[in-house]
């Protein structure tokens, strides 16, 4: 199914954008020294109104932003990010930095810990690709070489600790670790009753309670087998950063570094295909645990593979029907958390409601466009481009928007949707 009319984002949109950006990532900027740490930090926090901390992966997209408007920021942003690595490579997926001034909004969140200022959880991988996009555009090999070992480090942990079975896919041990923190994609096994939070952190605490008994040892997490999901978004993160971490160690002159990620991602990009695709429905979904049960249930997750160069014709054809179906992902807005006509689809995200359940976000646009872009459709990425610009010019740079009306909710000038400014700059 061809949408009628496309639109396209000019000169206009990407020059007040920048200026956007550049506000957002001026108002959202945390700068100072943690005794805690005994090291300076500087990074732009998600929303200085309700996420003043540092997050993995929206550390990522803000660095890539900032690659285009000021790269000592982007650089102090990826800095501040490895700063706290684990002796075992693991980054927390967040750095309490100022906890000791935020303590009643710790209180707010259902997060595993590792010690007090650093959680025990993951969140996808894409900091390859952000040290790719600040060394492009800023010092090249000498930013890399001051940065690669910790990243080396970082992929060397996710592949001794969260590939547990050998398919070179990446498990999560609990559902925030994918970053789409309520997706419907696990209602089934957290026996979510409704999409209020309630059920959700009853959920939550069935998964995680018993981790505590082993001290979150991630062995005997991923051996009780209740929750050990290769997420599809997350695991084709994953395969792309391990393609850009072996094209950044041929740039530095590893030739063996950089076959060794080729190999680890031609593994996974395998495994991608034998165990989520299927065949029935024309999409990637989710499997959980040693028996790698598929979840089957269409949300853009199952989208993600778009991105991937090598997806293979009859693949590509059946996402792009599912992106392109006006009953699914193809609103007015696109493109959608969950597809429209999935029962568990709500656009839009009230008081306590549940997030990731239908509302646009940003950074899932950001990587279906520039997936759509390497499969020749640029102009469909024009198109989630502008009416991603229209989304903003109406209702602000917003956490997540409805996808028909393009009401804006969550956090307001909420940093990662600035990874628009990216993808304008991919179109333009
Ligand atoms: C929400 C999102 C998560 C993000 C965090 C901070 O929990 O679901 O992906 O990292 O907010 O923005």
């Amino acid at each position: 199914m061809e949408p009628q009319q496309l639109a396209a984002p000019t000169a206009n949109d990407l020059e007040w954008f920048r200026a956007e950006a550049t506000r957002i990532h001026s108002i959202n900027r945390q700068v100072g020294f943690a005794a805690w740490a005994k090291a300076d930090f500087d990074f732009t926090c998600p929303s200085s109104a309700t996420y003043p901390f540092q997050w993995f992966w929206d550390s990522c997209f803000h660095a890539i932003v900032l690659s285009h408007i000021d790269i000592a920021k982007a650089e102090a942003e990826l800095l501040s990010l490895v700063q706290n690595q684990h002796p075992d490579g693991f980054i927390s997926h967040v750095t309490f930095w100022q906890r000791d001034h935020y303590e009643h909004m710790v209180q707010t969140y259902d997060i595993a810990f590792r010690s007090k200022y650093l959680s025990d959880e993951m969140q996808p991988p894409l900091l390859a690709e952000a040290v790719a996009a600040v060394a492009l555009r800023g010092r090249g090999q000498d930013f890399l070489r001051e940065i690669l070992p910790s990243v080396e480090r970082f992929y060397e942990w996710l592949n001794n600790a969260r590939n547990p079975f050998g398919d070179g896919l990446i498990r999560v041990v609990q559902p925030d670790e994918t970053g789409l923190d309520h997706s419907p994609i696990w209602d089934e096994v957290m026996k979510i009753q409704d999409e209020e939070k309630e059920s959700w952190i009853r959920g939550w605490h069935s998964i995680c309670d018993p981790y505590d008994e082993f001290q979150r040892d991630t062995t005997k997490m991923i051996e009780l087998d209740h929750f050990v999901v290769a997420d599809v978004m997350l695991n084709t993160i994953y395969i792309e950063n391990l393609e850009v971490l072996s094209k950044l160690f041929s740039q530095v002159g590893d030739s063996e570094k950089a076959q060794r990620y080729e190999s680890r991602r031609d593994h996974a990009r395998a495994s991608l295909d034998d165990l989520c695709w299927d065949q029935e429905d024309g999409l990637y979904y989710d499997v959980n645990g040693r028996a790698n049960h598929k979840m089957r249930t269409n949300t853009v997750s199952s989208l993600m593979p778009l991105l991937l160069q090598d997806l293979d014709i009859a693949k590509y054809q059946a996402l792009m029907n599912h992106l392109l179906n006006p009953d699914e992902y193809w609103a007015t807005f696109p493109v959608p958390s969950v597809a429209m006509n999935h029962p568990s689809y709500r656009p839009d995200v009230v008081g306590t409601n549940l997030v990731w359940r239908g509302p646009t976000w940003i950074n899932s646009n950001w990587y279906i466009g520039r997936g759509l872009i390497r499969h020749g459709r640029l102009d469909l990425a024009r198109h989630i481009a502008a009416q991603s610009v229209a989304l903003m010019r109406q209702s602000g740079v917003r956490e997540y928007y409805n996808p028909s009306t393009g009401v804006g909710r969550g956090a307001p000038d909420f940093s990662w949707s600035t990874i628009l400014f990216d993808l304008l700059n991919e179109v333009l």
